[in-house]
């Protein structure tokens, strides 16, 4: 017998006789309050070459009965002790994840002792070592639960504590960070190589928002003044490779600072703010009080390095992150359950201040065609569920777009029924109300509605799964000159939650004069019933509906148009998001046509070819994204029997080759006149950019002689990244001859940066032609890294692009293996890898039965509860 099984028997033997449980469920019914606070936390962290030892003392003070729980996971207890007192193991209870106290006095110091071992964290929450070798650093990510993993606590959302923390480490680690104002710095009397800080938080914060950074890193500095008159020191911490790249974030900081007091009159609350650039991170960025953690793929930026749209969402996160010191820090959450309560607001804002700093229409068609291809799959296949989930068995698998893009969603329709002044009274009422508290969706409801009560019925938004269709027609009375619309709608009924009802869905409505194209009226319908008639008084003549504007509402909108009603909108519509949202309903009538719709393309390609001269000179982003075609797994969403991936890219590809060939005399033309220049940062410019390279793909698809000539010399003579990739990219999709001595150069170029060499992997891993065998080659490749999740996703996740490849035999086999080998090092990205199978049970019966029995044996192999919470959703037990 193995010394493990022994020890294994050892342990078995104290406990109660019971068969291994699946892993539990926790309803957001049960929630019951703390019964102790934590006032103030100490925390002393040592980091040695193998190991960490933290040391915490916690003063706590009793709320209510009850037994003080403090959550650990992965810790090796040295001690601990209450009021002095040494407690050994009869005084409390120990199991996997918790160490529970009984009998505790009202007042109590707690003082604890752990080690953990950050070198071998591989999960990448909890305290963690990023990099190897020479080149290492120490961080942390502890939303939702990573703090238990630095230390037994109370680690919910709803304790609120004042955090000093001590770090100490080897001088060859000068920075040393933590939240807050540093105190002290200093070098260890005893150990001349050793060196230590002190920082102190003077904000109540949850354990969640807990962070330290132990590195060598450089630092890009600057200020901002708040309203308030208080100096803020900005700080962005970056590897000094990397130290070039941080003024787009630094200035998008700046810019987000200002915008909050504008809009929200939120001033920052602390003396520093820092940001630190990680290249090993689990998902985007974090929040953390006054010392935020950005992937490096979020923070660093730079036009030779860089795409546009890339940048763009640095921009973005930034601003995301910085958002949340209002909107998650000092409102934070009462329990994971409310995670949208933070997330949704802070989307909706970071999208507001996104479309401040571009065309407002080109920023919805972007956040609208991210909600659409991914938030609408979601909330049709078996990993549905509400804003807010009422049970998990793993907090991380609810990161979802549905509570971070439909969380928005909600937010942005609840303002728009308010309106600018009524909404802005709502918020500034939640921020006195709430400021410094852990509360719920209905508290920032009930907050927002002090001058409409109305506003409380959206509630159901939240608890009820499933994107609502809305279906209408119009009727016109000549005689009583009144236009009636009537409009309905029906969300699917998702098993496991009651029956849906009708939700408030506002949907903004013009109608437009068929003869001058003017718009003659405009009002925001408000459709709470299952079936409403909105009548409309002096309308002369027929006219033309435009519906759901600027997408008022995260719905699918099924109206009785004539194909010549939307041609007529795509010219006279004022707004651009919804001359792009005409084009979509266009291509998506002739797309799917086996969905019941009948189309011809012709009514769409003529007018894209009236629209598209003028409005390449008038806004050349927009008529960049008016030739959008929805992507294959965007169509895929909306097939729910019988999906045959071959089919799709067939008729997707047939489209696309028809408008390239259609409009074929223009590409040339267009062409010359977005010439290259040396590179600027304006919009224009940005939308010179986007738009030559969609006219690039369309040359090199409607088979113009020398577009494989402009395409190699946009890349040689690129100015910037966008225009060299976006040259890259079409030439590897088109398999031009001098594709793969241009991917050679390219490397060579960009080698010693990683994030460039992620674009190189995930141009192959999505190019139209990769097979199994490409993505084998590339896992195979010495750059390929298991334990850079951006690494990981530059290849895996650019590979689920291609449908046709991803559904073979092969191509699930290579999908789920990487599952398998990632279940145990780092679940959070196993498990999110995994949820994008989840449309596996609309293919056509021969893949769906392959596909099948991959999935159950997957479910043979794995072990950690986050993937098999998603593996049960996914295969709909
Ligand atoms: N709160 C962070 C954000 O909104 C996301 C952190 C999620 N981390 C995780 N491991 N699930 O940007
Ligand atoms: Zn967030």
């Amino acid at each position: 017998m193995s010394t493990a099984e022994t020890d294994a028997q050892i342990i078995n033997a104290d406990m109660p006789d019971v068969p291994p449980q699946a892993p539990s469920k926790i309803n957001l019914k049960d929630y019951k309050k703390p019964s102790f606070d934590v006032e103030t936390v100490d925390l002393n962290i040592k980091l040695f070459e193998e190991f960490a030892q933290v040391d915490s003392t916690l003063k706590m003070v009793r709320q209510t009965a009850g037994d003080i729980v403090l959550f650990g996971e992965a810790l090796e207890l040295i001690s601990i002790s209450v009021n002095g007192e040494i407690l050994t193991a009869e005084h409390y209870q120990q199991d996997d994840d918790k160490l529970t106290i009984s009998n505790a006095p009202d007042e109590v110091v707690l003082e604890i002792q752990v080690r953990i071992c950050p070198q071998t964290n591989t999960a990448l929450e909890g305290l963690y070592m990023a990099g190897s070798g020479d080149d290492t650093m120490f961080v942390t990510q502890c939303e939702p639960e990573g703090f238990r993993k630095i230390t037994f606590y109370p680690d919910r959302p709803d304790v609120l504590a004042i955090f000093t923390t001590r770090l100490e480490a080897d001088k060859r680690y000068p920075t040393l960070l933590a939240n807050g104002n540093l105190v002290e710095f200093g070098e260890l009397v005893n150990a001349p190589d050793r060196h230590y800080a002190i920082w102190h938080d003077p904000t109540n914060k949850p354990s969640y928002l807990f962070a330290c950074v132990v590195a060598d890193l450089d630092v890009l500095t600057d200020s901002y003044t708040t309203s308030e008159g208080r100096d803020v020191k900005l700080e962005v911490y970056a590897k000094s490779a990397d130290i070039d790249k941080c003024d787009v974030g630094m200035q998008a900081l700046k810019d987000a600072m200002e915008w909050d007091e504008v809009n929200y009159g939120r001033p920052y609350d602390l003396d520093r703010y820092m940001i630190v650039a990680v290249s090993q991170f689990n998902m985007g960025a974090m929040e953390n009080k006054g010392l935020n953690i950005f992937n490096t793929a979020c923070v660093l930026s730079s036009p030779e390095t860089t795409t546009d749209s890339r940048s763009f969402s640095v921009k973005a996160i930034i601003a995301h992150e910085y958002f949340h010191n209002w909107t998650g820090n000092r409102i934070t959450c009462r329990d994971w359950f409310q995670l949208c309560l933070k997330e949704g607001f802070t989307v909706y804002r970071d999208q507001s201040f996104s479309a401040d700093q571009q065309s407002r229409a080109v920023q919805r068609i972007d956040d609208v065609a991210t909600l659409r291809a991914h938030q609408f799959a979601e909330d049709a296949g078996p990993l549905a569920h509400p804003v807010r989930p009422e049970s998990f068995v793993e907090i991380n698998n609810f990161y979802t777009t549905t509570v971070y893009e439909k969380g928005a969603e909600i937010v942005r329709m609840i303002a728009n029924t308010l309106g600018p002044d009524d909404f802005r009274k709502g918020t500034d009422e939640y921020f006195r109300r709430y400021d410094g508290q852990a509360v719920t969706v209905e508290d920032f409801l009930s907050a927002l509605s002090i001058t409409d009560s109305k506003i409380e019925n959206f509630i159901d938004w939240y608890r009820q799964p499933g994107t609502p269709v809305v279906s209408g027609h119009q009727s016109y009375d000549r005689a009583a000159q009144t236009l009636t619309i009537t409009l309905s709608q029906q969300t699917r009924h998702v098993s496991g939650f009651s029956a849906p009802k009708p939700l408030p869905i506002p949907v903004a409505t013009a109608l437009f004069d068929q003869d001058s194209g003017d718009i003659i009226a405009e009002r925001m319908l408000l459709l709470d019933q299952a079936t409403q008639s909105f009548t409309f008084e002096n309308v002369s003549s027929e006219p033309v509906v435009s519906l759901l504007r600027d997408f008022s509402a995260p719905v699918q909108l099924n109206y009785d148009y004539q194909d010549e009603d939307l041609a007529f909108l795509l010219k006279h519509e004022t707004n651009g998001f919804n001359r792009w949202q005409v084009t979509q309903m266009l291509v998506n009538r002739i797309l799917l046509q086996g969905q019941g719709s009948k189309s011809s393309p012709q009514v769409y390609l003529s007018a894209l070819a009236q629209t598209l001269p003028e409005l390449a000179a008038e806004d050349a982003m927009l008529a960049a994204r008016l030739l959008d075609i929805p992507s294959a797994q965007e169509l895929a969403s909306a097939i729910h029997k019988d999906y045959d991936p071959a089919l799709v890219k067939a008729q997707r590809e047939g489209l696309y080759q028809l408008v390239a060939d259609t409009l074929k005399d223009q590409w040339a033309v267009l062409y010359k006149q977005l010439p290259m220049q040396s590179y600027k940062d304006s919009p224009e410019a940005r939308g010179t950019r986007a738009l030559r390279n969609v006219v690039l793909d369309m040359a090199l698809t409607a088979k113009i002689e020398d577009a494989a000539v402009w395409a190699q010399q946009q890349y040689d003579n690129a100015s910037c990244m966008t225009e060299r990739f976006g040259a890259l990219k079409v030439m590897v999709n088109h398999q031009v001859a001098s594709a793969d001595a241009y991917l050679a150069d390219f490397y060579e170029r960009f080698n010693s940066n990683d994030l460039v060499i992620d674009l190189w992997f995930s141009v192959q891993a999505s190019a139209d032609t990769v097979t199994a065998d490409t993505i084998e080659s590339l896992i195979a490749h010495t750059d390929f890294d298991w334990n850079t999740p951006n690494r990981v996703r530059s290849v895996i996740s650019a590979f689920t692009s291609q449908p046709t490849a991803l559904w073979t035999a092969e191509g699930l086999s290579l999908y789920t293996g990487v599952i398998k080998k990632l279940d145990d090092a780092n679940p959070v990205l196993a498990s999110r890898l995994l949820q994008v199978l989840a449309r596996w049970n609309t293919l056509a019966e021969s893949h769906r039965q392959m596909a099948h029995d991959q999935l159950l044996e997957l479910q043979k192999q794995v072990s950690s509860k986050h993937v098999l919470e998603s593996l049960n959703s996914v295969l709909g037990a």
